[in-house]
């Protein structure tokens, strides 16, 4: 009889995440994929076998972190080559789409490359790099589609990691905003569809999740057919998730202004499981700037937009995306947004410095911003959005609401979750078994960034 074979050693991967959500999710992704190989998750860098880095080109910022996270990878590598080990040394996302062969040359320690559409072939490139095969660099948009060659939603290792997650429905943009790299790393509009969206949150249901953040670069934009092949929207897709049972939340980011339409609105007003909240970035409140950034859209129709939202959820909390200092802004195209942000009312907001990007259009403009007057405008917008958030969740002082813990915060008994509105709430004094749940917290006062509640009397009884 021969000896059973010993099982080799786990080998480990360990991703980094930069930049938006959908990277978050394609990071899971990645471990899933590294699952059937005999990769297990590592909890830091020094006791992997493969660092991945799955990064962003959005502003110039979240590219060059990339290369200061590489310098650090070379170091570790040299020394686990001394220990006679070894480190695979992987660039996936945004930057290494857009640059490929020029962040070899920039950083030769790297083994691989790879687009956000490609990773899916990670184990067939893990594989030719351990038989000795040359670095690789693959920045193809292949025809297959990735979505479909990722392991079944139930197979998936990270498919919960709590009461919350996120489902990637579409990726890519056709909009070519003139300041933006997404159409150029991510590629061309792509909705997945409807019946793969609907597995996967049925997946995550059955996991635990109750909350799921629909994601896409324009997720509004995604359309699909429904069960009996009619055309449908993001409108009609929300509809059908809210009916699988244990899903009590739904979201979804980011939207474009212009695929706002009517059934995603009524969906607002109609489908309780919606959360009252939409991120709807608008970039700029002067026509001219919008005309120049290729938004197709102008304030005028956001305003309108705003209106019919607010109509239909009253109490929607909204929030947006600013760019300040985007090339020929003058001081009237910038007090436009001031005035613009006066007139809606945000509950929170994200807001950026115009940042060049190699290869888009608005870089090669000749009226560049000097840094110190972006800075001013950044600082004058920051401090006028967060005057709002603050009132805003001020004004949450002494509503209940219902919260998804979903964080253990500081000491033993604080527990943090979101409201409907997806403000962070701390509570303290919270038993553990809430952890995950939905409870109702009193609102006792709010902050600039979170609001502080308590549990009702009978919420203190163990489930
Ligand atoms: N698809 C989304 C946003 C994707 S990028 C949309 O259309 O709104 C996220 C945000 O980064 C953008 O909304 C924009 O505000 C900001 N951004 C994108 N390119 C930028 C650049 N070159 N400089 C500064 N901010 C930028
Ligand atoms: Fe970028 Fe504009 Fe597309 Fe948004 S809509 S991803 S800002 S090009
Ligand atoms: Fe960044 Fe790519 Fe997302 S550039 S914002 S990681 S789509």
């Amino acid at each position: 009889m021969t000896e059973p074979k010993p099982r080799a050693p786990r080998k480990k991967i360990f991703v980094k995440t930069y930049g938006c959500q959908m990277n978050v999710y394609d990071s899971a992704r990645m471990v899933d994929v590294m699952a059937p190989e005999g990769y297990a998750e590592a909890a830091t860098p020094e006791e992997a076998d493969i660092v991945l880095l799955n990064t962003c080109h959005i502003r110039e910022k979240a590219a060059e972190k990339v290369y200061s996270e590489l310098g650090r990878l070379r170091a570790l590598k040299n020394e686990k080559a001394g220990r006679g080990e070894s480190l695979l040394i992987g660039v996936a996302g945004c930057v290494a789409q857009a640059e490929g062969e020029e962040m070899r040359r920039r950083a030769p320690m790297v083994d691989l490359i790879v687009g956000p559409q490609t990773y899916h072939r990670l184990p067939e490139y893990v594989a030719r790099l351990a038989n000795g095969g040359p670095a690789i660099v693959e920045t193809e948009f292949p025809a297959d589609d990735k979505f479909d060659s990722l392991p079944a939603p139930e197979r998936r290792k990270t498919l919960a990691r709590g009461a919350t997650a996120f489902l990637t429905i579409q990726e890519g943009c056709d909009k070519f905003c003139t300041f933006c790299v997404v159409p150029y790393t991510r590629g061309s509009e792509f909705s997945r569809p409807l019946a793969r969206i609907v597995d996967e949150a049925h997946a995550l249901a059955d996991a635990g999740v109750r909350e799921i953040t629909l994601l896409g670069q324009n997720v509004n934009a995604w359309h699909g057919e429904d069960a009996q092949g009619r055309p449908a929207t993001l409108g009609r897709l929300i509809r059908a998730l809210a009916e699988i049972d244990g899903l009590a939340r739904l979201r979804y980011t980011t939207s474009h202004p212009r695929d706002m339409d009517d059934e995603l609105i009524s969906a607002h007003a109609e489908v309780p499981a919606l959360m009252p909240y939409l991120h709807l970035p608008v970039q700029s409140g002067s026509d001219r700037i919008l005309a120049a950034m290729n938004r197709r859209h102008d304030t005028e129709t956001y305003l309108r937009i705003i209106e019919r939202i607010r109509a239909a959820r009253p109490d929607i909390a909204l929030s947006s995306d600013f760019i300040v200092g985007f090339p020929g802004e003058t001081e009237a195209d910038f007090e436009a947004t001031l005035a613009l942000i006066r007139a809606v009312g945000f509950a929170q907001a994200y807001s950026f410095k115009y940042s060049p990007r190699p290869g888009t259009p608005a870089a090669n403009e000749e009226d560049q911003l000097p840094d110190a007057v972006k800075d001013e405008r950044l600082q004058a917008l920051q401090a006028l959005l967060g005057e709002q958030q603050l009132a805003f969740n001020a004004s949450c002082a002494g509503r209940t609401m219902p919260v998804l813990f979903d964080r253990r915060g500081r000491g033993e008994t604080q527990l943090v979750g979101r409201s409907p509105y997806l403000q962070s709430v701390h509570v303290e004094d919270a038993p553990p078994h809430l952890f995950g749940k939905l409870v109702d917290v009193e609102i006792e006062d709010g902050h600039r960034n979170s609001l502080r509640g308590r549990l009702r009397e009978n919420e203190f009884v163990p489930a």
